[in-house]
């Protein structure tokens, strides 16, 4: 498999006063191409730091984040993120919301709506595209950041907690619908990086977890996930893997 994202001995520091506050000590992990991938650890371990760093807003102090073997300056890879509150742009309807980031991408007007619309159809919020963020549920919110993190079709998609703010029920549909958009293999995103804290979401989504120590944080451990898709969340082999899990993630 193709090596799309390698994150290689990052190190991140912090200046605070006159001391510095080490945040990551040393992580590596790569992902390849039709890989889904869980980042796990605990609050404030630098989970969110490195999806940052994968989408080049901030660099590590040292270390080297490749995207398709490229630094991420010259990189033609295309990262897009959804995070736990759904960042849409309050004053834009929902068929705007996803236009928006088309608009460097696609020039043609009548195309460029088509485009969103089948993306908003895909996430199943057609019918919602003239309503505004403040007139959605939480759940929906998090459709239509999803419709245009995919919109552009990118290589990797982060998750930073998508599903943490939802209710369990709408947590659960849209994983599932997550899922579905994502496994086949031959449609953006070719990749998925997800940041949570909840053990049985990794295990459900992911083909590999990787699990962060808490600060400064290292990589305890990297855990392929083998059980067949879809995957059962209530048999013996899914809770013995959470467990597992659970066990390494405990000093
Ligand atoms: N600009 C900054 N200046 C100083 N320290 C920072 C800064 N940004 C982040 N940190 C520190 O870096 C650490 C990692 O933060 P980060 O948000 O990446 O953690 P996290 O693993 O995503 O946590 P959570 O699970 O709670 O979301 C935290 O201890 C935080 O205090
Ligand atoms: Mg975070």
């Amino acid at each position: 498999m193709e090596e799309l994202l390698s994150v290689k001995n990052i190190h991140m520091e912090y200046a605070t006063g006159k001391s510095k506050l080490v945040s990551i000590q040393d992580v590596s992990f790569t992902i390849h191409n039709n890989e889904f991938v869980s980042l796990i650890g605990p609050s404030g371990c630098g989970k969110s730091t490195i999806l940052k760093m994968v989408l080049g807003l901030i660099k590590p102090t040292s270390g080297s984040v490749l995207l398709g073997g490229a630094p991420l300056i010259e990189n033609t890879s295309r990262t897009s993120v959804v995070f736990q509150n759904s960042a849409l742009f309050p004053w834009l309807d929902v068929q705007k919301n996803v236009e928006i980031v088309l608009e460097p991408i696609i020039r043609d007007k009548d195309l460029r709506r088509e485009t969103a619309l089948k993306y908003i159809k895909m996430v199943g919020i057609d019918g919602f595209e003239s309503a505004y963020p403040r007139e959605l549920s939480g759940g929906m919110k998090q459709r239509v950041s999803i419709a245009r993190a995919i919109s552009t079709s990118p290589d990797l998609l982060l998750l930073d907690e998508p599903f943490a703010g939802l209710d369990v029920f709408s947590a659960q549909a849209l994983r599932e619908e997550l899922l579905d958009l994502w496994l086949p293999p031959d449609i953006p995103p070719h990749a998925v990086l997800l940041v949570t804290h909840n053990v049985d979401e990794a295990v459900q989504m992911s083909d590999k977890i990787v699990i962060l120590s808490k600060r400064p944080s290292t990589v305890i451990a990297e855990r392929p996930i083998v059980l067949q898709r879809p995957r059962n969340t209530r048999s013996d082999e899914f809770y013995q893997t959470v467990d597992e899990i659970i066990r390494t993630m405990s000093p």
